[in-house]
C-alpha cells in the first residue's frame, strides 16, 4: 500500500509591517527546503505585485487580497503541499475566511507576530512609518488604520524578544505535527 500522503499545511504569519513576517517566512522556507520539502511562499509584497496589483489598502481590497491568498493556499494544501503566508491581514473576519478556505483541505496555523508597534516603527525597514507619520501614506496599518489582534492564533510570537531561530523552531514544532488520522 502506498504511504499515506502528508496532510497539507498553511502557516499564516500575520502582524504589523515590520513585525518580522518576511524575515521569519524566508527562514522557515529555507529550513523546510533544506530538508527537500517544497514550499509555496505567498509574501504580501510579492502577492501584491503578481496577484493583487490592482488592489488598494481599503478594507474591502485588503479583505479581497487575503481571500485570494486563502484560496491559493487551499489549492496547494489540497494536494498535500506546504504554504507559508506573510501578510498584514489586519482583519479577523478575512483571516478566518482564509482559514476556512484552507481547512477544507488540510491544516491552517495562524501565527500572530505580536511585535509592538513602537518596535516595528523603530525598525522602519522600508521607511514607511516615517512617511505615514508625515501624512504621506493615509490608512497605514497601526498608524491611522486598524490591526485587529487574532482571537485564535495557534502561536503568538513577539520578535522583539524571541530570536529568529527560536521563532522558526516553535513554528516547525507545530507545523510538523501530523494529525492522528487523515480524511
Ligand atoms: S494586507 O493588509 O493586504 O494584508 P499586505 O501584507 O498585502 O497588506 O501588504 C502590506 C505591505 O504593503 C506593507 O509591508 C507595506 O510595505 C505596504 N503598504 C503600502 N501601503 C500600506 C498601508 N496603507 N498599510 C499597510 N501597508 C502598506
Amino acid at each position: 500500500m502506498p504511504a499515506a500522503p502528508r496532510t497539507g499545511v498553511t502557516v499564516f504569519l500575520t502582524g504589523l509591517s515590520g513585525a518580522g513576517k518576511s524575515t521569519i517566512a524566508d527562514a522557515l522556507v529555507a529550513d523546510l527546503e533544506a530538508e527537500g520539502r517544497p514550499v509555496t511562499l505567498l509574501d504580501g509584497d510579492v502577492v501584491r505585485t503578481h496577484l493583487s496589483r490592482e488592489l488598494s489598502f481599503s478594507r474591502a481590497d485588503r479583505d479581497l487580497n487575503i481571500r485570494r491568498i486563502g484560496f491559493v493556499a487551499g489549492e496547494v494544501v489540497k494536494h498535500g503541499g506546504t504554504v507559508v503566508v506573510a501578510a498584514i491581514a489586519p482583519y479577523e473576519a478575512a483571516r478566518e475566511e482564509a482559514r476556512a478556505l484552507v481547512e477544507r483541505h488540510g491544516r491552517f496555523l495562524l501565527v500572530h507576530l505580536s511585535t509592538p508597534l513602537e518596535v516595528c516603527e523603530g525598525r522602519d525597514v522600508k521607511g514607511l512609518y516615517a512617511r505615514a507619520r508625515a501624512g504621506e501614506i493615509p490608512g497605514f496599518t497601526g498608524i491611522d488604520d486598524p490591526y485587529e489582534p487574532p482571537a485564535r492564533a495557534e502561536l503568538v510570537i513577539d520578535t522583539s524578544v524571541t530570536p529568529l531561530a527560536e521563532s522558526v523552531a516553535r513554528i516547525r514544532a507545530v507545523a510538523d505535527e501530523q494529525p492522528a488520522s487523515v480524511g
